[in-house]
């Protein structure tokens, strides 16, 4: 009935994100902030739905994981425990003509890429935010926006360890905001000075290091194929020693094939004992576990698999796009799983008749109890269809004349686009079965 036509763009991304009210410019009527985003009614209930798929399978349901949040601004000095004061840098050349900023380790030659002017010689630049806690703005009150949640989990593993008195191997999970002064950024939201990032820090018996870090790797790639994302869009890269973080032993990224080339949406590292000796050094305290099995005791490794919220999103939407050709109309539809869905059903009344109005507003009342639910009518029932299939909506739930007499409605399917008649009975039980939570 329909082919996939056009290739997508992040152009046409950002259209629709814009367009539909997923996304927009940060601070748009002052003509935006370079690099920030806000997300509309539409953005939000998908990255909530993306986070809270996340918390689901890596918290709710394992034993062998809980879940904290962290503040965000935290001790200064365990930001020189955990190496960031010291080496969270990027070496950055400026063009001495065009006077355009570069990551030195974005650029293959030794010209600017925009203008083949002479550069400057690397300058290390640290990506922390810095601010002042307190009415004083003096070397003592100055406090770092965290740029990763993981030291957030460090410093509270004795707190986890000795309250919920689990064993290991056990992970302590969270989500939130982080910030990094990136020098460049781009690619829409792809890489931000203030993102959110979802990280485990699974910590383990050293030795048994390597076979949690394949696991973690197989669990977080197939994670990413259950979000719906195809699984030839995805693949794991392992990195070079030359490319690996000051804390890490090894590690994995899990990358997607974004318009720009194949790009990370999530880093599993193993990051072995690092942290929680650094923590233990410069806090003065234990931070050693009794195993109650073997009878040592000993500072855990740690395997850390690190995924950025605003980046599955990305993938997710880019993933789900396709513009089809029906009929001889192109159609632009978000096949997107729909458990993520922002909008699970739409109440369509097949127009603002009077004598159909309040049969569907029962409906929408109704089925807004049970499920994300939008009401539409305006514009013809068509324009309608399209509206919520460039939205990703599964289901359309349409009201007409005839219901008024048989109690039926009409259920359009969005990928499929059939449609089938319900008895309005049995309505919310039929999109129970097609929409499981
Ligand atoms: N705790 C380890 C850590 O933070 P990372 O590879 O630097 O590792 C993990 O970051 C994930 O956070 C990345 O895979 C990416 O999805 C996300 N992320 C990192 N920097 C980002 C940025 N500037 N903008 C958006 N997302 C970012």
């Amino acid at each position: 009935m329909f082919d996939a036509v056009t290739k997508v763009t992040m152009e046409k991304i950002v259209s629709l994100c814009k367009r539909r009210g997923f996304i927009f410019p940060s601070s748009e009527i002052y003509g935006g902030l370079e690099s920030c985003w806000d997300y509309g009614p539409l953005g939000v209930e998908l990255k909530r739905n993306v986070k809270d798929a996340w918390w689901r399978a890596v918290v709710q349901q394992r034993e062998d994981v809980v879940g904290i949040d962290a503040s965000i601004m935290m001790h200064p000095q365990a930001w020189v425990a955990s190496g960031h004061v010291e080496g969270f840098s990027d070496p950055m050349v400026d063009c001495k003509s065009c006077r355009m900023r570069w990551r030195a380790t974005d650029l293959s030659g030794d010209k600017c890429p925009s203008c083949g002017g002479e550069l400057t010689e690397p300058r290390m630049f640290n990506l922390m935010f810095k601010t002042f806690m307190g009415p004083l703005e003096d070397a003592a009150s100055v406090v770092y926006l965290r740029p990763e949640t993981a030291q957030g989990i460090f410093v509270n593993f004795d707190n986890i360890i000795s309250t919920t008195r689990k064993k290991l191997p056990l992970g302590i999970a969270q989500m939130g905001k982080s910030f990094r002064n990136e020098i460049t950024t781009g690619n829409f939201i792809f890489r931000t000075r203030e993102f959110e990032q979802m990280e485990v820090e699974f910590f383990v018996k050293p030795g048994t290091d390597e076979e949690h870090f394949d696991y973690w790797v197989n669990e977080r790639f197939n994670w990413f194929v259950n979000l719906g994302i195809k699984q030839s869009n995805l693949r794991r890269r392992q990195h070079r020693k030359n490319e690996l973080a000051h804390y890490a032993k090894s590690c994995t990224d899990i990358e997607y094939l974004f318009p720009m080339g194949w790009s990370e949406i999530e880093g599993v590292a193993n990051r072995a004992d690092f942290d929680l000796t650094q923590h233990a050094k410069h806090s003065g305290k234990n931070l050693t576990y009794f195993d109650e099995e073997s009878g040592e005791r000993y500072i855990p490794y740690v395997i850390e698999p690190s995924s950025g919220v605003d980046r599955t999103v990305l993938s997710v939407i880019i993933d789900a796009y396709e513009e089809e050709t029906v009929r001889g109309e192109t159609r632009t539809v978000l096949h997107i799983k729909p458990e993520l869905a922002p909008i699970k059903v739409a109440v369509l009344p097949l127009s603002r008749n009077e004598k159909l109005v309040p049969l569907a507003r029962q409906m929408y009342g109704e089925v807004r109890r049970h499920f994300m639910t939008q009401y539409d009518d305006a514009q013809s029932i068509g324009r309608r269809y399209r509206r919520q299939d460039e939205i990703g909506t599964p289901y359309c739930v349409t009201i007409d004349f005839q219901s008024l007499e048989d109690e039926q409605v009409t259920i359009r399917e969005r990928d499929s686009m059939t449609q089938v008649r319900v008895p309005i009975k049995e309505l919310i039980i039929t999109l129970q079965t097609k929409l499981p939570r």
